[in-house]
């Protein structure tokens, strides 16, 4: 007989279900942002239902607030613990040497502050996130709103093809702390540590979707299976 290929929907739930394995008794969790990080936050939720799980959520955006308050998950905000036992997330492209892009759903702030006081960091995706270089996916910059298009000219003169992302209504899209994205359509990305720290210096960004040198381990859904890759 032959066996279902799964759809890119099936993967991200089977990584979801299995990220959730690794959470245990009594930890505090930081809580992802996306489509894949919802199943696991919905695993969470089950089981806590029917396991009697006991977590403490930290959440990375309103949107994960609203789903694990839902669900019934326990939340304090990240300045009310002194630190995260791990944090599971996913990520919209991953490179060879785990260096990660984030920020496709615009939460990436509050996401990298919580995976920044994480000792342990999961990310979770479909094998379609994974890339050999990073900048195919547009590299997500938040920054506030004085002097956004000073900042997207400036973008625009050293060539990183800068669009405002808009919501569907066309209206410039505004982030959880208030700020513009600004994505860089990069391309490619040559060196993403050289990036990250010109990016760092920019007056009036706040953050980038660079995520390097964070992540613990990658739990990856492909059509043959699941695989876990350590850093
Ligand atoms: C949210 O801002 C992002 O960093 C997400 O983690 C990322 O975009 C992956 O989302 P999906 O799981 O929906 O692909």
């Amino acid at each position: 007989m032959r066996e279902k290929v799964l759809t890119q929907e099936e993967l991200k739930k089977q990584v979801g279900i299995e990220a959730a394995k690794y959470v245990k008794n009594e930890m505090i969790v930081g809580l992802g942002t996306g489509s894949t990080a919802n199943y696991m936050i919905d695993e969470l939720g089950r089981k806590i239902k029917e396991e009697h799980l006991k977590i403490i959520g930290v959440t990375t955006s309103k949107a994960t607030s609203k789903q694990a308050q839902a669900l019934g998950i326990p939340l304090k905000a990240i300045d009310e613990v002194e630190y995260v036992d791990l944090t599971i997330d996913s990520a919209d492209e991953i490179s060879e040497n785990f260096h990660g892009i984030k920020g496709g759903g615009g939460a990436l702030l509050f996401e990298k502050i919580v995976a920044s006081y994480s000792r342990q960091y999961i990310w979770i995706v479909d094998e379609s996130k994974l890339v050999k270089q990073l900048g195919a996916f547009p590299l997500p910059v938040e920054v506030v709103k004085y002097g956004a298009k000073q900042l997207y000219r400036f973008f625009e003169n050293k060539g990183y093809h800068p669009h405002f992302r808009t919501t569907n209504e066309g209206k410039k899209f505004i982030t959880d702390s208030g700020n513009y994205i600004i994505d860089l359509h990069l391309e490619v990305i040559a060196n993403p540590i050289i990036l990250g720290e010109e990016l760092d210096k920019f007056v009036g960004v706040v953050e980038h979707g660079l995520f390097l040198n964070m992540v613990n381990k990658v739990i990856v859904g492909t059509k043959k299976g699941l695989r876990t890759y350590s850093n």
